[in-house]
């Protein structure tokens, strides 16, 4: 046993030392995530055996995501089990649950394309009680997570989870489709942080050799998803506002872009033309 200030200024130290970001804030989550603490009841403990630490430490050392370290990430105010077959939700997302609610204030089929936590559909869910919906994902791991999201967030009787390729094997129409798929370059992954590049799934960021590989896709699969007036959201990166909405006009829709908290054009909003 050690004081439990010596282990908050060494862990401190040593996730620094690693580059991680944060690493005070970050040492006292891993500090009450070892020791099964909040972070309030860690305020009231003089001393921790570091020996149920140096484990969780270890793995952020080596610059895992504390998401996958904890196994659980916040997002929409809601808490979502990760693994690593899945994308860490992230705040930015949120952008397209908002655009959603906009685009179509009572939403009562719901598709999600690339459901990974299933983060996207389940907050519409959780927003909308009288919506239902279906959520996709290429890993099959990823669907069953999504699955049990649901059922912990009490929302499983109206979400479906399904593995398979875009909307493959997904038939009907839906008020509502949104999407974040996979959209960095694949020659940029290499250079993303190593929290990115090392330890979140390939499948999940990877957009091919231009990062536009899965609009088309999905923009090709839409006229005959999308209600008459229904509206998809779809996740697009910084710098591919022109080439999302350029893509979607060819394909025959009108597109509006809506911007994230720092001002970045975050979701594309597609709708049939009238
Ligand atoms: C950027 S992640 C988004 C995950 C989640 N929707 C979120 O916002 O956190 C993209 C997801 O698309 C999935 N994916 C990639 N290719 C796919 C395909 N061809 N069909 C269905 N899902 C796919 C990945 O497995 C991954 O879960």
């Amino acid at each position: 046993m050690i004081p439990a200030r010596q282990a908050l200024a060494e862990a401190t130290a040593r996730l620094a030392a690693a580059g991680v970001e944060e690493p005070r804030r970050e040492a006292r989550l891993i500090i009450a995530a070892a020791l099964g603490l909040t972070r309030a009841e860690l305020l009231a403990v003089e001393s921790v055996d570091e020996a149920r630490i140096e484990p969780l430490l270890a793995r952020r050392v080596a610059r895992e995501p504390l998401a996958y370290i904890t196994g659980r990430r916040e997002f929409w105010g809601l808490e979502f089990a990760v693994s690593p077959a899945t994308l860490i939700p992230r705040p930015d997302s949120e952008t397209l649950v908002e655009a959603a609610l906009a685009a179509v204030p009572a939403p009562g089929r719901i598709l999600d394309l690339g459901t990974g936590t299933g983060c996207l559909l389940l907050s519409l869910l959780h927003e909308r009680p009288s919506a239902w919906g279906v959520g996709v994902d290429l890993s099959p791991e990823a669907a069953a997570l999504a699955a049990g999201n649901a059922r912990a967030l009490g929302l499983a009787g109206r979400a479906a989870f399904l593995a398979g390729s875009w909307a493959d094997a997904v038939a009907g129409q839906f008020d509502l489709v949104i999407s974040n798929p996979p959209y960095i370059e694949r020659a940029a992954i290499a250079g993303l942080m190593p929290e990115v590049g090392r330890f979140e799934p390939a499948a999940a960021l990877d957009g091919g050799a231009d990062g536009l590989a899965a609009y088309g896709a999905i923009y090709a699969a839409l006229p005959r998803l999308l209600a008459p007036n229904g509206a998809a959201v779809l996740e697009l990166g910084a710098g591919q506002a022109k080439s999302v909405s350029d893509l979607a006009a060819g394909a025959g829709f009108a597109c509006v872009l809506r911007p994230d908290l720092a001002g970045i054009a975050r979701a594309a909003v597609l709708m049939h033309r009238k």
